[in-house]
């Protein structure tokens, strides 16, 4: 089969969050399975400064595409399968300077705020995919599935849904909070038949709804996790969107299929970012304790400490139980609830913290007053480190997740497979991935991380407490660790489900 998987953004291209993670990852697991898969995204200033060198990539196509009152000039780069490490599959870059040939963050401007044009930015990179997916573009290539991804390519259905013999769509749902919603004048910029505009089309209470676009349109659609196919369903995490996925769900269309995770890239006992390889089969997972030293050591050398006192910092922390977190600092990830607990925490506990993360200013801001106030509990980094986010998986001995909402959720799967036990509130994907260490599952030998019920300071402190509390009993605290270790996420069985839809009749 032929599959064209359209993204605005992959890891190791570019990454804000998991999505990059996910369309770095689930192509290869389609082409293991034999499938001939395209990989396409725009041309960022960031993604060309990665390519090695000019031959890496050639031009396959150049036509013209009509964005808001005027017509961009498209060249379609395509980057040859072993240019760049770990993207095991050709990959279309949709180069068009105007609009994505800028320095930084995909989405948004340096003073942390959407570029002004998103609307038209990928209102035309869905244009673009539509050619593609339509075989018009001379590069002779005519896929039988669209696969696409969030609202930035959810127009694509749309305007599939006017040709005569189009792909099947496929649109998957990785954050229901980022609607893609423009204002009317920017459909009509854009051109687009008015056919769309309609409740069964792209408008959402009089404005324009990219999401709407996927949601409605697709063949099917799906949400990276089952638990989150549910609750979309719901006016609390469905925002104003509940009837169309509602119907869609009465269709038999939704679907939630669990994200899997890339081993290649996030596995402890071949990753090259972390001081030493462990895995579970050597048993008392010794490895894991040098990757905290190593990582304790770096936080206290970071904070300019002389290495003598930091030395003697080290020796006292090493033994106390070390909680991470990584993470965007927005409300979603209940960075507030964080927030409310860490001081008690500090206070009541021998617990130290270590986050890892940007987001929004005044959590930012927040966070790094109170590794102020309390030197040597909490260390801080504000910004993005791949490297850093590998060695606080290996390094940290739990891993916090206290999403509010989480559609899957990758980081509670990588704690998982690095033994470091995740602390997660019971909601979309982390639900699925967790089992709560009662006292039954324990015995069971089922349980792998903590999960707190209600998204509240009292139900993520004391589930903090209890995990601090087992932390203190090595036995059961490393049958845990095992038991997540052993844990299967790897691409496969997933892949596998994206197939079976992929050649399900329409
Ligand atoms: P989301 O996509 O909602 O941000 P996920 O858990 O699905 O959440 O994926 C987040 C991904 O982004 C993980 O790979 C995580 O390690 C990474 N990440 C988030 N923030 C940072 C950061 N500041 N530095 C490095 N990696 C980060
Ligand atoms: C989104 C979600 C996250 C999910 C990721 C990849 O960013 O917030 O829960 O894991 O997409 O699907």
């Amino acid at each position: 089969m032929k599959i064209l998987f359209a993204t605005s953004e992959a890891h190791p291209l570019i990454k804000t969050g998991g999505l990059a993670d996910v369309s770095g990852s689930l192509p290869n697991a389609l082409a293991d399975l034999k499938h001939k898969v395209r990989l396409v995204l725009p041309a960022y200033q960031s993604v060309m400064d990665k390519l090695p060198e000019k031959k890496a990539y050639k031009k396959v196509a150049e036509f013209s595409v009509s964005g808001c009152d005027r017509v961009y000039q498209v060249k379609i780069l395509q980057v040859k399968v072993g240019a760049v490490a770990g993207v095991d599959v050709p990959v279309w870059l949709v180069d068009i300077p105007e609009l994505f040939d800028r320095p930084g963050n995909p989405y948004l401007a340096a003073d942390g705020s959407d570029w002004w044009d998103n609307g038209e930015r990928f209102g035309v990179f869905s244009k673009v995919i539509t050619e593609l997916s339509m075989n018009r573009v001379g590069i002779k290539w005519q896929p039988d599935v669209v696969h696409l991804n969030d609202w930035q390519t959810g127009l694509v259905p749309a305007l599939l849904s006017l040709e005569k013999t189009p792909p099947k769509s496929i649109f998957t749902i990785h954050n229901m909070a980022y609607p893609g919603n423009f204002p009317k004048s920017l459909f009509e910029a854009l051109n687009l038949p008015w056919s769309l505009w309609n409740k069964e089309g792209v408008e959402f209470w009089g404005h324009f709804s990219m999401l709407k676009a996927g949601l409605i349109k697709a063949d099917w659609v799906t949400t990276v996790s089952p638990t989150y196919a549910t609750q979309i369903c719901h006016p609390e995490l469905a925002y104003g969107f509940e009837g169309v996925l509602q119907d869609r769900a009465a269709e038999g269309r939704l679907k939630g299929i669990l994200n899997g995770i890339d081993s290649q890239v996030w596995n402890p006992l071949t990753d090259e970012l972390i001081v030493k390889n462990y895995s579970v089969k050597k048993g008392r997972l010794t490895g894991k304790q040098a990757n905290k030293e190593a990582l304790l050591s770096d936080l206290c050398l970071y904070r300019g400490e002389s290495e003598k006192k930091s030395d003697k910092r080290l020796a006292n922390c090493i033994d106390k139980p070390l909680i991470g977190l990584v993470g965007r600092l927005v409300e979603q990830k209940g960075i507030d609830l964080v927030l409310e607990v860490i001081p008690e925490l500090i206070e009541q506990s021998n617990a130290n913290f270590v986050i890892v993360g940007t987001g929004d200013k005044f959590y930012e801001n927040q966070i790094t007053q109170m590794a102020k106030q309390y030197p040597g509990r909490i260390w801080v980094f504000i910004g993005y480190s791949e490297s850093l986010a590998h060695r606080v998986e290996a390094g940290a001995d739990m891993f916090l997740m206290p999403s509010r909402f989480e559609p899957c959720g990758l980081n509670q799967m990588y704690s998982l497979a690095y033994g470091t036990l995740p602390i997660v509130h019971h909601t979309g994907g982390l639900a699925d991935t967790v089992v709560n260490a009662t006292e039954s599952n324990i015995k069971n030998g089922l349980a792998t991380g903590f999960v707190f019920y209600d998204p509240s300071r009292h139900a993520l402190k004391s589930t903090l407490l209890h995990a601090l509390h087992l932390f203190d009993k090595k036995r059961t605290w490393q049958k845990i660790q095992k038991t997540g270790m052993e844990q299967s996420f790897d691409w496969k069985a997933s892949a596998q489900e994206y197939v079976s839809l992929y050649t399900e009749k329409n």
